[in-house]
């Protein structure tokens, strides 16, 4: 991580910022936020409110307005997280290098703590202090989150995955899959960056849209990858998880190189979208790098 531009600098301000919002509830059961704040703030590459930063930079956003969007992003990512790991979906014990939430709590409570941290991220978006040139964009910025993150977005890719376990599919299948769980909130990270920008036109949304499906799907595909080829201590999450699970995934369907082909490849897509980019998108090229190269 430490490769990207100011991925530290960017870090602290969205944890700060998330660390901020769970101080402003009012604390009425004390397990659940504890709960929400083990399964929030405890670690965490924050690769989405990092792309919503780079991209928003580019464009001229500032960083007040992109806080509010980081925010919320992370907040629902957090939630899937805390959903993907309970013993009905992915069954996992170790998640950022410690107990899963429904270790060190319980079921119940980190279902809730989900719940409330999704429902935290509209909360984050609705209310947020955004600036005059903003704050009309709101709605559509909630429309944006719904889309990413539920039936159509996350949710839905979440519902394929389970679906296919113990299955096999097509790669056609598995990139729908693919896109929809993990790539949709990415592609929400730079989509509503770029909705806040006052000049874009639809035609540069465009090459951000293309940038951001390829390094969404880019981002899964190496999820699987490194799922087999980095230890338990590098992911802080179990290795081999997929396989135990037998979980269809790219590794499984194209082997190891072909997978490792297929991220490269989405690599190239998304750097020919960038070249497209009256911007200085080198920070977003250097994300696409980072990608594929990650090995946690
Ligand atoms: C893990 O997401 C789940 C996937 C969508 C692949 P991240 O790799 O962003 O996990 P954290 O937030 O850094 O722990
Ligand atoms: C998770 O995919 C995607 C979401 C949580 C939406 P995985 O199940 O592959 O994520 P990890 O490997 O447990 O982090
Ligand atoms: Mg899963
Ligand atoms: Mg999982
Ligand atoms: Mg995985």
């Amino acid at each position: 991580m430490s490769s990207l531009v100011d991925h530290d600098v960017f870090q602290q301000r969205i944890n700060q910022f998330l660390k901020q919002q769970l101080e402003q509830l009012v604390v009425n059961d004390d397990k659940l936020h504890k709960a929400m704040s083990y399964g929030l703030l405890i670690g965490g590459k924050r690769i989405r409110p990092y792309l919503v930063y780079i991209t928003g930079e580019a464009l001229g956003v500032s960083l007040d307005d992109l806080d509010g969007i980081a925010g919320a992003l992370e907040c629902i990512h957090a939630y899937s997280l805390l959903h993907d790991d309970l013993p009905a979906m992915d069954d996992d014990d170790l998640r950022r290098g410690k107990p899963t939430c429904h270790k060190a709590f319980d079921e119940a409570t980190a279902i809730l703590a989900g719940d409330a941290l999704q429902t935290l991220a509209f909360d984050i978006i609705a209310n947020h202090n955004f600036s005059d040139a903003v704050k009309p964009k709101q709605i559509k910025l909630i429309q944006q989150l719904v889309t990413a993150s539920g039936y159509q977005g996350m949710c839905g890719g979440q519902a394929l995955d389970l679906a296919a376990t113990d299955k096999k599919i097509n790669l056609e299948q598995l990139e729908v899959l693919h896109s929809l769980k993990t790539g949709a909130l990415l592609k929400a990270s730079v989509l509503m960056a770029a909705e806040c920008a006052t000049n874009i036109t639809e035609q540069e949304k465009k090459s951000f849209q293309e940038y951001a499906q390829h390094i969404g799907l880019a981002y899964q595909v190496q999820d699987d990858i490194i799922d087999i080829t980095s230890s338990e201590e590098q992911l802080g999450k179990p290795s081999g998880s997929d396989l135990a699970a037998n979980k269809s995934t790219y590794p499984a369907l194209l082997g190891l190189q072909g997978a490792q082909q297929k991220a490269e490849n989405l690599f190239q897509q998304a750097l020919q979208a960038l070249a497209r980019l009256p911007y200085n998108t080198q920070s977003l090229a250097e994300f696409a790098t980072f990608i594929i190269k990650r090995s946690h």
